[in-house]
């Protein structure tokens, strides 16, 4: 039995079976290169949900690790650390004003965002409103967030919590009143078809939170930290948030989630009500604040914004360019609709050829490499993908 086959029985004997699964075992990454147990080298255009922001093993976020590893590992958050306070800086100059939490995954993120939301909107808000075809995670907060079939089975989820439908501002505005504490959407969705919204809509959103004085929440764990071209989905649009939630880039594939809030709010969290054991600990937050130092020393944003030009251009000048409904999506984070109701098979397909892509909602690609991706290694991708395009 190879040694790939051993890892995967292994796996299926000892693993809760909650992730639908693909065939392969990778053992190294480098770049936007992985390898599988048997050798066999992938492209990878999919950065593991967008975690690996500067791909697999990058030389600057080795020596953090490296450097941080051998210092300090976790003493508790009752204590002052220098490399939070670093990421925190890194935030606040890519972002606006505020103060940070952190904690390791975007569910956490959003958990610790819909808590400050009630705690600092008072005794009578408790309504939290979110997007049909949301995703905010799978902690019950979360959940109760997050739309659709990953709330299934779950109940009673938290109470309180209501859905309209997205980009459609009058649904809003039926249902905004003294009584909601939040809403709370993503810039571009992404779980829900990668569906990105008008800039009226976001702005027409800030204007009715401002009006009833609810938060806005963005939930940015998806469009943050540079994977649009620009450091946090919402500076395309000119609207601030209250508070926004991060994960998945944060760490650069290390476990790091956090909130950052305006200041009035975030002075609502005092000793006690809010924490996370190993949130923010030494070795992750400065992982987190070197991604920043790249992503400004490298001008990657640049390079998410030509990146993302290149995978249009390619998909629609693409032979198979009929099999297409839409292309949509910002920087490096494009999704490609395909005509098929299910075009899951083509993950397999892709596979066997030498690719790791995504498809979400079972027909909408997800294209979203890291931003490191040299032009002739995503060119070589979008290739393998072109070519898995013909058995759909
Ligand atoms: C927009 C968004 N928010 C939050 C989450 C939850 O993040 P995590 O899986 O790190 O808990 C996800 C996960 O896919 C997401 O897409």
């Amino acid at each position: 039995m190879s040694v790939a086959q051993q890892i995967v029985d292994r796996h299926t004997h000892l693993l809760i079976g909650n992730y639908g699964k693909q065939p392969a075992v990778f053992t190294r990454g480098n770049g936007s290169t992985l390898w599988d147990a048997d050798g066999k080298s992938y492209i990878d255009l999919f950065a593991g949900f967008g975690g690996t922001i500067l791909g697999h093993a990058h030389p600057d976020l080795v020596k953090a690790i490296h450097l941080q590893s051998q210092m300090l590992w976790h003493v508790g958050n009752q204590f002052y650390t220098e490399p939070q306070v670093r990421l925190a800086e890194a935030i606040r100059q890519a972002s606006f004003d505020g103060r940070g939490f952190f904690c390791h995954s975007g569910a956490e993120a959003a958990e610790a965002a819909i808590k400050l939301a009630r705690i600092s909107g008072g005794p009578n808000r408790k309504k939290i409103v979110s997007m049909h075809k949301g995703f905010h995670g799978r902690t019950l907060g979360a959940l109760s967030a997050t739309s659709g079939p990953a709330q299934h089975g779950f109940d009673p989820l938290v109470p309180d919590f209501i859905h309209v439908p997205f980009d459609d501002l009058n649904a809003l505005d039926a249902v905004m009143d003294e009584q909601t504490a939040a809403v709370i959407m993503e810039p571009i969705q992404s779980e829900g078809g990668m569906n990105v919204p008008s800039p009226q809509y976001v702005a027409g959103v800030r204007a009715l939170c401002d009006q009833t004085g609810a938060a806005l929440i963005l939930d940015e764990v998806w469009t943050g930290v540079g994977r649009t071209g620009k450091f946090f989905g919402h500076q395309h649009i000119g609207v601030t948030p209250d508070i926004m939630t991060m994960g998945k880039a944060l760490g650069g594939g290390i476990p790091v989630g956090g909130i950052w809030a305006v200041p009035e709010r975030a002075s609502f969290f005092k000793p006690g009500t809010h924490g996370s054991t190993l949130g923010g600990n030494p070795i992750c937050a400065a992982v987190s604040a070197e991604v920043f130092n790249v992503i400004n020393r490298d001008n990657l944003l640049a390079r998410a914004v030509e990146g993302g030009q290149h995978i249009t251009r390619f998909m629609q000048s693409s032979r198979h360019a009929s099999k297409m409904a839409d292309i949509r999506g910002r920087g490096m984070f494009i999704g490609v609709q395909l005509n098929t109701p299910d075009a899951t098979a083509l993950l397999r397909r892709c596979l066997e050829l030498g690719l790791v892509i995504n498809v979400t909602q079972k027909n909408v690609i997800r294209i979203c490499p890291a931003l490191t991706i040299s032009t002739a290694q995503l060119q070589q991708g979008l290739e393998l993908l072109d070519k898995a395009l013909e058995n759909i």
